[in-house]
């Protein structure tokens, strides 16, 4: 009796891997025990309503709103996202911003917000100094960029927040951790680095040139 069992078994294995679920498609609607809210009644984008004089299911913009959501490149929920300066590091004419946004104010602030922003997300590639010594070159990164190669230091500030904000190469975007202001506080910072990496002996302050033996 047992074998009749396995037998059965058996065939019915044998009959569902031959001849069943073979990949057709099927147009019929699936059988819903249970349809919860799945079906409702819903005008599709740009549909006709008769409900509304004008026909038209899409209503217009009430006067005076303000898009609000994701732009390209700016981080959630900000207004519009439509000074290109500060969220795109464009100017007028479309070209990568020299220098940085009206919107922001560069001060001492400003600078230490960026240190602390670099510190944590740049810094283990780029090297506390900027010279693309950071921790991960030991564990096998090799390709980070030093910020004193003349290229980087002639670099707009747009094109570095483009990098920062989309990524390059190997380094990720970090928009999603980066707020669009925090950006130009990190690039204020890498313009402090690179200025400290390639100062002259004019920027030693007179009084103590002679500490250096230049008077
Ligand atoms: C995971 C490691 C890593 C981190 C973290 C990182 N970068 Fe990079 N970065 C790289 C690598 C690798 C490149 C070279 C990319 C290439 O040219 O392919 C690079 C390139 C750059 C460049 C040069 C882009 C160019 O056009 O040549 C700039 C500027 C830069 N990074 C700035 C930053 C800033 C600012 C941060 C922090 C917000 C940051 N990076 C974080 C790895 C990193």
């Amino acid at each position: 009796m047992r074998y009749v069992y396995f037998a059965t078994f058996f065939i019915a294995i044998l009959t569902v891997s031959v001849l069943g679920f073979r990949g057709t498609l099927s147009t019929k609607p699936p059988l819903e025990l249970i349809p919860d809210m799945d079906h409702q009644a819903k005008y599709k984008p740009q549909a006709e309503s008769p409900f509304f004089a004008d026909g038209r299911a899409d209503r217009p913009l009430p006067a005076g709103v303000v898009a609000y959501g994701r732009s390209s490149t700016a981080a959630d929920g900000v207004f519009l996202a439509a000074d290109d300066a500060l969220y795109q590091g464009k100017n007028a004419s479309g070209e990568w911003l020299h220098g940085f946004p009206p919107a922001v104010k560069v001060d001492a602030r400003f600078m230490a917000r960026g240190q602390d922003r670099y510190t944590i997300y740049c810094a283990p590639c780029h090297g506390a100094l900027g010279d693309g010594n950071g921790i991960t070159k030991q564990y096998g990164m090799g390709a980070t960029p030093s910020y004193h190669d003349v290229r980087l230091r002639q670099m707009a500030e747009g094109e570095i927040y483009n990098t920062i904000t989309n990524g390059k190469g190997n380094m990720l975007s970090y928009a999603d951790k980066i707020t669009p202001e925090d950006r130009w506080a990190v690039i204020a910072y890498v313009r402090a680095l690179q200025r400290a990496q390639n100062g002259t002996a004019a920027d030693v302050p007179p009084s103590h040139q002679s500490e250096l033996g230049l008077k």
